[in-house]
């Protein structure tokens, strides 16, 4: 291990930047460990710099070594400084813009309050309990044979051929063959502390999550997570929550089922539209940062910037569903915004996309002015959360069985989604992809005179099972015509015979 000395300047007293090059005999005032014997450069520079920022020895304003110094400092290649700087701008720790120094933006999150999250809600409860059972076709195996035809629905859950069996069991029956006879009493409330310390390492490591194991609470799903925090909320004072237009239907449903009413927020190319937001009188907003859901939307490092002083400024709730965000092709994913604002953020994840939503296996990191609260809204629900799969989730961590299916599926779901992309150019151009190279799904605009429920039809007919995403808006009438795709299991070898078979349906309804 080397460790190197990362100079870095503050800005003048007149807020000034810098010039941004460290002057001779500035005093080293950050040492970030490069270990050059591992190909993983970049990402130690990053995690280097993350951490720094998060814990304070890199102030707001700080400005950061050009990428030609300190790569020379470091003995890195310059490319490898640059990736990083831009990776954590991408994220908002840091601000650049060409032409001027890179600065630290966003600092550690601001000292802990224990204020009630929104309690100066002024709107009242409505639309209690307006929900329904989700559709069969939400929660159906992504891709299968379904009669005579194909399945793409789901919106992107992953392949279950691909589910580690071996490497579970083997962990599942060394819980069951370790554990005490105390084990088979009720579970604790928030879940075991084994689970809790490997997802804390784990999520620090992967989403640049700042958690300790006794902020987490394992929960089934991220559904029920959802849920519980709504009930919370709602215990509160709060009436409403904001969430992305369009957004996962599901989760619309759930919040107005916990006695909440979801308001809607326009999502555009940049993610949710913070001034929006702003303008709506809400204690709690639901999003995606990472991957907006169903349009693959990421959320901008100015929006990120936004959302956060939105949030403390409102002195209100940002709930980061980061549901599929350890599946990013084309770079690394972006960090969360939990990261940047632990005591502004709830930040919710599952095993759904990373392995199976078969197990129910979620978690939530809560603030600590959330934690009692919610802690008893699990234990009224159900007891807790099943203890041996919690268990053996947290040997599959532990022993790195998960980094390595993740770096194995990656590439598998990369190419897949590759294959679906070129069908899409091939046999359907005037259907467009949308969204970043990430997750499980692709969102496919139409044309704007496509009928897409006559376009779901005629593909049916066709033998193939496609989902409008119509029904994601909160207006669906309104909602420009498009498609969702699943393509967790759809072997790229499917890909052009599943868009020529949409090609063909495409061409039916276009016929007078
Ligand atoms: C947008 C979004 N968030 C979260 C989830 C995961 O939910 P759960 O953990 O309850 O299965 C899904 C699953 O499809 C989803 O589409």
């Amino acid at each position: 291990m080397t460790n190197s000395s990362l100079n870095t300047q503050t800005n003048q007293a007149d807020g000034t930047a810098a010039a941004g090059v460290p002057e001779p005999g500035f005093a080293p005032d950050l040492l970030i460990g490069i270990d050059r014997g591992r190909r993983d450069l970049r990402a130690q520079l990053e995690r280097g710099l993350r951490d720094a920022i998060q814990d304070g020895r890199l102030p707001v304003g700080t400005v950061l070594p050009p990428s030609r110094t300190l790569a020379r400092e470091l003995s890195l290649a310059r490319s490898v400084v640059v990736e990083a700087y831009s990776q954590l701008a991408a994220e908002g720790y840091l601000h650049s813009r060409q032409g001027s120094a890179t600065r630290v933006r966003a600092a550690r999150s601001d000292p802990p309050h224990h204020r009630n999250a929104a309690s100066e809600q002024p709107s009242s409860v409505s639309d209690i309990f307006q929900t329904s059972l989700p559709d069969q076709g939400s929660f159906d195996t992504p891709t299968q044979r379904h009669g005579r035809g194909i399945r793409l629905t789901s919106g992107g859950l992953p392949d279950p051929a691909s589910f580690p069996r071996q490497a579970w069991l083997r962990h599942y029956r060394a819980v069951l063959t370790d554990q005490p006879d105390a084990s088979f009493r009720y579970p604790q409330p928030q879940g075991t502390f084994e689970l809790r310390q490997a997802l804390a390492g784990h999520l620090g490591r992967v989403r640049a999550v700042r958690t300790t194991p006794d902020q987490l609470l394992i929960c089934s799903g991220f559904a029920q997570g959802l849920s519980l925090v709504c009930g919370v909320l709602r215990s509160r004072g709060v009436t409403a929550v904001a969430v992305e237009d369009p957004c996962f239907s599901y989760h619309r449903r759930l919040i107005r089922a916990a006695g909440l009413q979801p308001i809607h927020v326009r999502v555009d190319e940049e993610g949710l539209d913070v001034a929006e937001l702003a303008d709506r009188a809400v204690g709690a907003v639901l999003l995606s940062p990472a991957h907006s859901y169903p349009t693959g939307a990421v959320l901008s490092a100015d929006r990120r910037a936004q959302l956060l002083d939105w949030a403390r400024t409102a002195d209100a709730l940002i709930i980061e569903d980061d549901y599929d965000a350890e599946f990013r092709y084309d770079r690394t994913p972006i960090g969360t915004l939990q990261g940047l604002a632990p005591d502004h953020v709830i930040y919710g994840a599952s095993t759904s996309k990373i392995l199976t939503p078969a197990l129910r296996l979620g978690w939530l990191v809560v603030p600590e002015h959330l934690l009692g609260d919610l802690l008893a809204a699990k234990a009224l629900h159900d007891l807790g959360t099943e203890t041996f799969g919690q268990l053996t989730l947290a040997r599959f961590v532990e022993s790195g069985d998960l980094g390595r299916h993740l770096r194995r599926m990656r590439p598998v779901y990369h190419a897949r989604r590759d294959a679906l992309v070129d069908a899409f150019a091939t046999h359907l151009p005037d259907a467009a992809p949308a969204g970043v190279a990430a997750g499980l799904h692709l969102f496919i605009r139409l044309p704007q005179d496509c009928d897409e429920g006559a376009l779901v039809q005629a593909a049916a007919r066709h033998g193939l099972h496609v989902e409008g995403a119509a029904r994601h808006w909160a207006d669906p009438r309104a909602a420009p015509p498009a498609l969702v795709i699943g393509y967790g299991a759809l072997h790229e070898t499917g890909a052009a015979r599943c868009v020529a078979a949409l090609a063909a349906a495409y061409a039916d309804c276009a016929r007078p």
